[in-house]
């Protein structure tokens, strides 16, 4: 397959590129190289490349940002996508979109399945809530995985922001009370392949890590993991309290449960996902050794 991935230098374009599968051919582009939010450009790149799938992993993802950036926003969530949709229709493109849980309000106490009301809290979950309606008006035939607390070995994520905090101080406040499931760009990569394979396949799945976590979880286990894995050392000190979003008001209004239902995602392909926490050591012991 000759696969056109978007947003090649964002956490996921990365880990698509590490984790392409031999038999495919992956072109994978910078915003430079095809900014999603060009409709002319991006007609002209699709016809120069002819894939036969593409799958947008650009988007414009800085949450609390969005809430004052109203138009790049959606410039490059719905209409980007959208652009994307339409010419994979006009061309006969398999189209593979990303999408978020904050698509949902987060007042549900159980993981929300695919088939729940969206309602998004902010800004950047409008931008992504509006492009998935688009996206299956237009070209209903479209794959779009929501996902969730999304982390990789590269850039700018809760994990590394965590394991620099952790090394530098001796207090840290995490938010306890927002629960959601961390996610490996690992994780999602796989399945993103597996659902290139999977011709059948169309409209919205989850994916996210097994397990519930909230942030305060997430940043205890980070700790302990890092240790272990030596990227925090392992003499550290360092009291971790667990915190009210109240008391770390952030701009952008965020879902307080946001755990998602991946049954159809594991019946229908042929994937396994893993604990959270299991998928979490994988990933720092890929980290240290890059180190
Ligand atoms: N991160 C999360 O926690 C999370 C959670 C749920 C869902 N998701 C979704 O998962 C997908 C991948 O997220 P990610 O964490 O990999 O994002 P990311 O690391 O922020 O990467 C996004 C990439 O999109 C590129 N981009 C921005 N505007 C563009 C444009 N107009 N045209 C082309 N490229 C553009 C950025 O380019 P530059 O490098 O030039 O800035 C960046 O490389 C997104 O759809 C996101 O909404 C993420």
């Amino acid at each position: 397959m000759k696969i056109l991935v978007t947003g090649k230098n964002g956490q996921l374009g990365r880990e698509l590129q590490n984790l392409c599968p031999i038999e495919h051919e992956l072109i994978s582009l910078s915003r430079e190289e095809l900014d999603i939010s060009d409709r002319q450009m991006v007609e002209t790149v699709i016809q120069q490349h002819c894939p036969e799938v593409i799958i947008n992993a650009a988007a414009y993802t800085a949450v609390d940002k969005a809430e004052k950036e109203q138009n790049l926003v959606f410039s490059v969530n719905l209409d980007g996508a959208l652009n994307l949709a339409k010419f994979c229709k006009q061309f006969g493109i398999r189209f593979i979109h990303i999408s978020t849980d904050f698509v949902f309000d987060g007042q549900k106490s159980s993981p929300y399945s695919e088939l729940d009301e969206i309602a998004p809290l902010g800004v950047y979950g409008a931008s992504k809530a509006e492009a998935e309606i688009a996206i299956q008006k237009i070209f209903p035939e479209s794959v779009i995985i929501r996902t969730a607390w999304v982390y990789s070995v590269y850039g700018n994520n809760f994990v590394n922001t965590m394991l620099r905090l952790m090394s530098d101080k001796e207090q840290l406040g995490v938010v306890a009370d927002q629960v959601g499931t961390p996610t490996w760009t690992g994780t999602l990569a796989k399945v993103l392949f597996a659902l290139v394979k999977k011709e059948s396949a169309k409209g919205i799945y989850h994916c996210t890590d097994l397990g519930v976590a909230s942030w305060y979880d997430f940043a205890v286990a980070i700790f302990e993991e890092g240790k272990i894995y030596g990227l925090i050392p392992r003499d550290k000190k360092l009291t971790i309290n667990a915190i009210t979003t109240e008391d770390y008001p952030t701009p952008a209004k965020r879902p307080s449960y946001s755990v998602l239902d991946k049954s159809r995602l594991t019946k229908e392909l042929d994937v396994e996902l893993q604990n959270w926490r299991n998928i979490l050591q994988q990933a720092l012991s890929i980290k240290a050794q890059k180190l």
